[in-house]
């Protein structure tokens, strides 16, 4: 297709495999970030260091390679977010508003944010989170994500961007790992397994958080990106589930393809976090708009993770 797409914060946990998704789809995707890329991702197509708080060189960039589409992933997490708040509001929100800005400027086409469950807080319904409720959050990164959301909706209402939007839960990936996450436990998980048959979580064991494998998140962030504008009907988040789970039925999980996988629990300041978070998010608008459906279940993720992470210790 004839679009050209820039994507921010490219070589990170969802930018590494989505440019590569992306690419298999469009001839001309720009993957940019502070730091160089590695392996495929470098090898297929352009680079462009680029950094999303200075405003001119992300204008000069989206002017010189002629964009049309931006994906804008570059964030802070969770856990770094808690640990470095200024830094955080600074690289979320300034980051975003930048972007915002230069998409109106350049006439960009169709803009991704990537939002999250932690625009959600203590005092959401826990259990089937819905589309719309009470949204109070309290880390750094979920406020920073909740005003995002905002303002996106507000350059949709006033400037006409077409914004779209989802709030990923813990997505689950062996290319790139996850950083500075409350879900990177079950990530780090796999890891350890394959790498030492033994885990010590950072959460409790009867911590049930929602998450997703991350072919269905890219499918997902690729449909919604495609859908016909007039099937949008929030431009703020989308609610996006996969499945739900504890670190303990986790490891369960892991048990049954490793038997003598054994898991230890020492929980730490994340705990706090993942407490305010949801724990199974109803995704009803996103199924109902543009047709979502995601289709790995627990098992099939666990058993993906486990194949693909032996085989990349095999090959080394
Ligand atoms: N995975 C994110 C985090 O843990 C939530 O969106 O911070």
């Amino acid at each position: 297709m004839n679009d050209t797409i820039l994507v921010t914060g490219a070589c990170g946990q969802i930018g590494t495999e989505l440019v590569l998704a992306l690419r298999k789809i469009y001839k001309n995707v720009i993957a940019s970030d502070l730091k160089e890329p590695i392996g495929e991702l470098k090898d297929t197509g352009e680079f462009v260091r680029l950094d999303v708080l200075y405003k001119n060189g992300l204008n000069d960039c989206v002017k010189r390679f002629k964009v049309t589409q931006i994906y804008h992933l570059a964030a802070v997490l969770s856990a770094t977010g808690e640990r470095n708040p200024e830094m955080a509001w600074r690289i979320n929100m300034k980051g975003l508003r930048n972007i915002l800005d230069v998409c109106v400027k350049n006439g960009i086409a169709k803009l991704f944010f990537p939002s999250t469950i932690a625009v959600f807080g203590p005092t959401t319904p826990r259990v089937n989170t819905p589309q719309f409720t009470v949204m109070e959050p309290n880390t750094i990164y979920g406020i920073s994500k909740q005003a995002g959301e905002r303002w996106c909706d507000w350059y949709f209402q006033k400037k006409g961007l077409d914004v779209r939007s989802l709030r990923y839960p813990g997505l689950i990936s062996y290319k790139t790992k996850a950083g500075g996450g409350t879900t990177d436990y079950a990530v780090d998980i796999f890891f350890e397994a394959v790498e030492k048959k033994q885990y010590t979580c950072f959460l409790k064991a009867d911590t049930v958080l929602p998450m997703m494998y991350m072919p269905d998140a890219i499918r997902g962030t690729i449909e919604l990106m495609e859908a016909p504008s007039q099937k949008i009907s929030t431009r703020s988040g989308y609610n996006f589930a996969g499945f739900s789970f504890s670190p303990a039925e986790l490891a369960t999980v892991i048990q049954t393809q490793m038997p003598e996988f054994a898991i230890s629990y020492a929980p730490d300041f994340r705990q706090q976090i993942a407490e305010s978070w949801p724990q199974s998010i109803d995704d009803a608008v996103a199924r109902q708009d543009w047709s979502w459906k995601p289709e790995y279940s627990l098992t099939d993720m666990s058993e993906d993770m486990l194949r693909n992470i032996a085989a990349m210790h095999t090959s080394v």
